[in-house]
C-alpha cells in the first residue's frame, strides 16, 4: 500500500485501544471540512499521534472520531448530530461553511458538549452564544504581513532579478485561496498591503481563486504563464499547495529555478521546504504549528471540567490565537528539522 494511503486509513479507522488498565474513556469527535487538504490531514494525524502519546503516559483512554464533512455543509451537520448521538464529551469542528456556527454551538449547548472550533473561524456573535464554545487558530492578516515581507525584502536585495521589466513596479498574481474562507481574504489584503506601505508599486496583472488547491493552481497559472509569461514578477498564493501548483507550470514548461517570479505561499509543509531547498519556492508561513496539541489540551482540560484558562491562553474567554512564523531563505532549514 502507498504510504499516504496507509496514513489515510490508520488515520480514519481510529485507533482501539484495549487496554483492561484503561479506567477512564474520553470520546473527542473531529469534524473536518475536508479529508483532502494538505494542512488539515496534517493537523488531524498529529492530534491521533498526541492522543496515542496521551495515553502511554496516563490511565485515560482517547477514543478521537474523525469524520470528513467533504466540502458539504449539510453532511457536516449530520456527523456532528451523530457525535452528540454517540456520546461525545467534547467537539471539535472545522466548519465547512463557516457562517453555519451558530446551529452547532445551540447544538452542543443543549447536549451539553463543549465545541471548539478550529481554523475556520466562526462570526464572533455564534461563539458568544454559549460559554464553552471556542476557537483555536492564528490571524490570518499576520500571514498575508508575513508574505508581503518575503517579497519586499526579495526586491529590496535582488530588484535587477525580481523586477525584471525594470519598471519600478511589482507585477503580480494572486492565487486565492476559497472565497469566503477569513484566511483567503485576509492573506490577499495583507500581503499587497505590507508591499504597497513599504512604498512600493505594485500591478496585479491577474487574480483568482484556486480553492487552495494544488490542481486547480496549476490550471489557472497555466492560462496566466501562456498570457503574460516572464511579464509574471511576483506569485502570491494563499498557501503553500497552490505555490506548488504553480512551480508545477513553470518547471513543465522548462522555466529555471533562478528564472523564476518570486513565489510565496502559506503552510510550511514538507514538501513546501523542499521546494525551498530547491530554490524554486521564495518563502513560506508556518501555520499554527500549536494548533494539534492546543486543540488536545483544550478538550481534555474541558473533558475534565477544569478551567480552560488553565489549558489555553485564551483571549476574550472564547479565543486562542496560535502564532504564524516567517519562513524564509536564511532559516527554512531550522524548519525543515522540526
Ligand atoms: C488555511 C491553510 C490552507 C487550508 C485552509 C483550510 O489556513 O493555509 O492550506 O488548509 O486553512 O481551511
Ligand atoms: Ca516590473
Amino acid at each position: 500500500m502507498l504510504p499516504a494511503l496507509l496514513a489515510c486509513v490508520l488515520l480514519f479507522t481510529g485507533c482501539e485501544n484495549r487496554d483492561p488498565e484503561k479506567t477512564e474513556t474520553v470520546r473527542v469527535g473531529v469534524a473536518i471540512y475536508q479529508q483532502n487538504d494538505t494542512f488539515i490531514s496534517n493537523v488531524v494525524q498529529e492530534m491521533e499521534r498526541l492522543a496515542r502519546e496521551k495515553e502511554g503516559e496516563s490511565l485515560l483512554k482517547i477514543n478521537l472520531s474523525i469524520a470528513d464533512g467533504q466540502s458539504n455543509q449539510t453532511l457536516q451537520m449530520e456527523q456532528v448530530d451523530r457525535f452528540l448521538d454517540w456520546g461525545c464529551d467534547v467537539l471539535c469542528v472545522n466548519m465547512v461553511d463557516r457562517t453555519a456556527a451558530a446551529v452547532i454551538v445551540d447544538k452542543a449547548e443543549e447536549a451539553g458538549v463543549p465545541v471548539i472550533f478550529f481554523n475556520r473561524q466562526p462570526v464572533e456573535e455564534d461563539l458568544q452564544r454559549w460559554e464553552k464554545a471556542y476557537y483555536v487558530g492564528p490571524r490570518g492578516e499576520q500571514s498575508g504581513i508575513f508574505q508581503g515581507q518575503i517579497v519586499w525584502e526579495q526586491w529590496q536585495e535582488d530588484r535587477e532579478r525580481v523586477d525584471r521589466n525594470g519598471d519600478g513596479v511589482l507585477q503580480y498574481v494572486m492565487l486565492e485561496g476559497e472565497p469566503s474562507h477569513q484566511d483567503a481574504l485576509l492573506r490577499t489584503e495583507y500581503s499587497i498591503k505590507t508591499l504597497t506601505n513599504a512604498g512600493v508599486l505594485v500591478e496585479k496583472l491577474a487574480s483568482d481563486t484556486a480553492n487552495w488547491n494544488r490542481g486547480q493552481a496549476a490550471a489557472k497559472m497555466s492560462q496566466w504563464h501562456q498570457e503574460f509569461g516572464s511579464q509574471i514578477e511576483a506569485v502570491f498564493a494563499n498557501n503553500d499547495d497552490m505555490a506548488l501548483g504553480a512551480i508545477d507550470v513553470l518547471l513543465e514548461a522548462g522555466v529555471a529555478p533562478e528564472e523564476m517570479p518570486v513565489i510565496v505561499g502559506v503552510d510550511a509543509t514538507a514538501p513546501a521546504l523542499e521546494a525551498m531547498a530547491a530554490g524554486t519556492l521564495s518563502g513560506t508561513v508556518q501555520n499554527a504549528k500549536e494548533m494539534p496539541q492546543v486543540l488536545m489540551d483544550l478538550a481534555l482540560s474541558l473533558y475534565a471540567g477544569e478551567d480552560p484558562a488553565q489549558a489555553a491562553d485564551l483571549t476574550a474567554e472564547h479565543y486562542v490565537w496560535l502564532p504564524y512564523r516567517e519562513v524564509n531563505r536564511e532559516n527554512f532549514r531550522s524548519f525543515q528539522e522540526e
